[in-house]
């Protein structure tokens, strides 16, 4: 979700706290600090004297069994993509793949109509970050990395993941920016402890991205997912003195979704009001799971009938990750 949606840091002190007014915006806007976020910040730093912190949504014994049974199927989808995509489809091709199997099922792609996003998943290429529009004219090659995102809706649940897809030979940086974001992600879902705050998983996936001199985008976070795409609060993927805490209970369901870009962190939203690219149009590569804490630590709902059976987190590739 988008960094500043309400529900966003709209209500949460947000990245940065030493910004001067002239400043350009912590968020990447472009604007000075004083026309962008500044008011808005300064209000969540004086809200949070007055209210009590910001609790997650927790899930009933019944609503985890409905987003086991959501991330399951979610699962089967991204594996039933991993068979078709390929050099010379288009990203539509794969958006009605996506759409038939998902109605076929008797389920829904939440994406469709969400906010008004035209397509049943997106489908993000190359420098493009997040949301891409699915469309007949972005034909797939060799070389390109692809993020497919799927969220289905099964019986009110949410399930909501995405991959980044090599197809065919791609170049050695582009490979290890992949890698390395799936690794990312992963070192974000084991940041994850009861009793912590959320902010720890940010605090994990930029240390080991910024290690290896990738930008980690900070306008668009992982969020908490149940009968709703997202619920009241965010996952950064970034740290930051004034990062939501939200404390860590069992019967959290949430997102963990780093986008890891080979330059800046810095972002542009194309005319269309989705297409996300990176500013200086260097590749960026996204993976995201939904994850239930538990008391003892993390269940993934989202693994794919393939990682399942191979016992791994993620397989990228043929690389896999415990
Ligand atoms: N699936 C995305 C996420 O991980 C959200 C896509 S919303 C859309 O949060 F409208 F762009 F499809
Ligand atoms: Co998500
Ligand atoms: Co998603």
């Amino acid at each position: 979700m988008r960094t500043d949606e309400p529900g966003g840091s709209e209500r949460k002190p947000s990245a940065m706290n030493k910004l001067g007014r002239n400043d350009p915006c912590w968020c990447g806007s472009g604007k000075k600090y004083k026309k962008c976020h500044m008011l808005r910040d300064q209000r969540g730093r004086l809200s949070a004297f007055m209210k009590p912190p910001l609790r997650a949504p927790v899930r009933t014994a019944e609503e985890i069994e409905g987003m086991r049974r959501a991330g399951r199927f979610n699962g089967e989808l991204m594996d039933v993509v991993r068979q078709e995509i390929r050099a010379g489809i288009s990203s539509a091709d794969i958006d009605r793949l996506v759409d038939t199997y998902t109605r076929d099922h008797g389920h829904v792609p939440a994406t469709f109509g969400y906010r008004g996003f035209p397509k049943s998943c997106c489908v993000s290429v190359n420098e493009v970050v997040c949301h891409g529009i699915p469309s007949p004219d972005v034909i797939l090659k060799e070389g390109d990395i692809v993020n497919v995102d799927l969220t289905t809706i099964v019986d009110g649940f949410y399930g909501d993941q995405s991959e980044t897809f090599m197809i065919g030979e791609v170049s050695d940086e582009a490979r290890q920016l992949v890698l390395d974001t799936a690794r990312a992600t992963l070192i974000g879902i084991d940041a994850v402890r009861v009793g912590a705050t959320t902010n720890v998983i940010g605090k994990a996936i930029e240390a080991f991205a910024h290690a290896r001199g990738y930008g980690v985008v900070r306008e668009y976070t992982g969020h908490g997912i149940g009968r709703e795409f997202h619920e009241n609060y965010s996952i950064f993927h970034f740290d930051t003195p004034e990062a939501e805490r939200v404390e860590i209970v069992p019967g959290m369901t949430f997102t963990v979704e780093p986008m890891l870009n080979l330059g800046t962190w810095r972002t542009d939203l194309d005319p269309d009001g989705w297409t996300v690219r990176t500013s200086d149009r260097k590749l960026s590569a996204q993976f995201e799971h939904t994850i239930l804490v538990t008391r003892d630590g993390v269940e993934i709902l989202t693994l794919t009938p393939s990682q399942r059976e191979a016992g791994k987190r993620l397989i990228v590739d043929g690389v896999e990750f415990d």
